[in-house]
């Protein structure tokens, strides 16, 4: 009995703990690994649109500098699968893997509006 309280009693606990910490499913920790990978990856996938850092609206493109990262990945993974098109856009979207588009919009929301 009083091991089953026990096991109730952590069982408990981890409900909470969950309940806590519960994040968005999609939602990943990224930190300075991600931004200079990103960083990286703009250089050489990005930057001859967008520029470097993207600050600004150069030749009618979004800027895309300090946008969140959600709203980065989710517009990434839009065209990658075809649900946002740009004859520009989606070739530059359809290669970029999970890591690739987590670590883009880490380094991109990472930058000065
Ligand atoms: C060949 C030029 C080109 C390249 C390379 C390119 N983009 Fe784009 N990007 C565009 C254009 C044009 C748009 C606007 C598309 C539209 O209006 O639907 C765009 C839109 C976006 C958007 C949506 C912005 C918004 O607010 O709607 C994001 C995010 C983005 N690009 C990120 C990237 C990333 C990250 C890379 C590198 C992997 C990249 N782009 C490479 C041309 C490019």
């Amino acid at each position: 009995m009083k091991k089953i309280l026990t096991i109730s009693a952590l069982l408990g606990m981890g409900c909470l703990a969950g309940g806590v910490n519960a994040e968005p499913a999609a939602a990943v920790k990224t930190g300075p690994g991600e931004i200079i990978a990103g960083k990286m990856l703009a250089k050489s996938k990005c930057a001859g649109c967008h520029g470097a850092e993207s600050s600004g609206n150069q030749d009618g493109l979004p800027d895309i500098a300090g946008k969140s990262e959600s709203y980065l990945v989710e517009q990434l993974k839009a065209f990658r699968i075809g649900y946002r098109n740009n004859l520009m856009m989606t070739p530059a979207a359809t290669s970029l893997t999970d890591k690739d588009i987590i670590e883009l919009a880490a380094y991109y929301a990472s930058l000065k509006k």
